[in-house]
């Protein structure tokens, strides 16, 4: 081998063992029991992860200073929420986007969808323009891949107008916009691809729409279910491997992986978000919700929230809702 390739090859190896070492994976919060951890959002403002547990009905806050862990208990299922400039949050509770007044625990419906179905709202996030996309998804049976394609992807514009920009989705799930605002990413969990789409910030329009990862067929318990997913400052996807405990980097132009972080005590893994005072520290949500006893005993801290540093990456800050509140 030529010395210049033997340097490069030498090189690889050491930036990747380098990384390997000093990342590290700590559980911030273990298993707040049961918990359906999802849709993390770090709010760059306060310094606290906002993330939702589903199935507890319930919006938490965690102040990464002093660990306090504020919990905010809804009457459904809540996907996610995000911060409006306006004040509150804007979540969602079965089929409703709402507001939440987080302080008086005032909730007020914005829009129902979907009625007499029995679909819920899942992830969401908002957009470079502060609009809130956000879909849906069905009961999962007979499983995740042969479910009925029955959700909808929405989107909640900055006069408080909602749209429907994508049907017959699965698992509604991640979203993460590219820092050119011309590329939107998004998750379909239940034919276990990952999608780019051209992306007009000025009119919230898509196109083009293009299948960069498609885990369809593969192992579920090596690749899991691609779920929750964030983007870093290079343009690469970071995304919570369901099933299969780990958040893989993905380059979305080959679709190649590129680093693995592997979350040790859980195997369903739901979500991610850069945080921190640097944003260079990855959280990650997971879930307890329905796991059966054996694979609790295997994986005890299913339901736990953790954070990763060390990753020698940074994210962006997190979007919040810029529009109007029609209360
Ligand atoms: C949903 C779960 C589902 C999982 C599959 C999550 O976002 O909330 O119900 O099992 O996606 O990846
Ligand atoms: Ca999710």
């Amino acid at each position: 081998m030529p010395t210049h390739w033997l340097v490069l090859v030498t090189n690889v190896i050491y930036v990747n063992l380098y990384q390997y070492f000093r990342m590290n994976v700590e559980y911030i919060l273990k298993n707040a029991a049961g918990l359906d951890g999802e849709g993390p959002h770090w709010d760059d403002v306060t310094g606290t992860l906002l993330y939702v547990d589903i199935n507890g009905y319930a919006i938490h806050r965690y102040d990464a200073e002093t660990g306090s862990d504020d919990k905010l208990e809804l009457d459904g299922p809540v996907g996610f929420a995000v911060p409006a400039r306006k004040g509150g949050l804007i979540a969602s509770v079965g089929r409703s986007l709402v507001h939440v007044d987080w302080d008086t625990k005032k909730v007020t419906k914005l829009h129902e969808v979907e009625q007499g179905l029995q679909t819920r709202f899942n992830d969401g996030k908002c957009d470079p323009k502060g609009r809130v996309w956000a879909g849906t998804m069905g009961p999962e049976e007979p499983d995740i891949e042969s479910m009925p394609k029955i959700g909808n992807l929405y989107c909640l514009d900055l006069d408080g107008s909602l749209h429907t920009l994508v049907r017959n989705i699965g698992i509604s799930n991640g979203l993460a916009w590219n820092e050119d605002e011309k590329t939107m990413y998004y998750v379909d969990s239940t034919p276990r691809q990952i999608y780019r789409y051209s992306y007009d910030a000025a009119t919230r329009q898509i196109s083009n729409k293009k299948i960069i990862v498609d885990n369809r067929g593969d192992s579920l318990a090596e690749k899991g279910v691609p779920d929750g997913m964030t983007i870093d400052t290079e343009g690469k996807l970071w995304v919570a491997c369901y099933l299969a405990g780990k958040v893989v980097q993905y380059d979305p132009e080959t679709g190649k992986e590129l680093q693995t972080v592997y979350i040790p005590s859980s195997k369903r893994i739901t979500s991610c978000c850069f945080g921190g005072k640097n944003l260079d520290e990855l959280y990650v949500t997971c879930s307890a919700y329905d796991v059966p006893k054996d694979e609790l005993q295997k994986y005890p801290l299913s339901g736990s929230i953790c954070r990763v540093s060390g990753l020698g990456v940074k994210g962006y800050k997190a979007n919040i809702y810029e529009g109007r509140i029609m209360i």
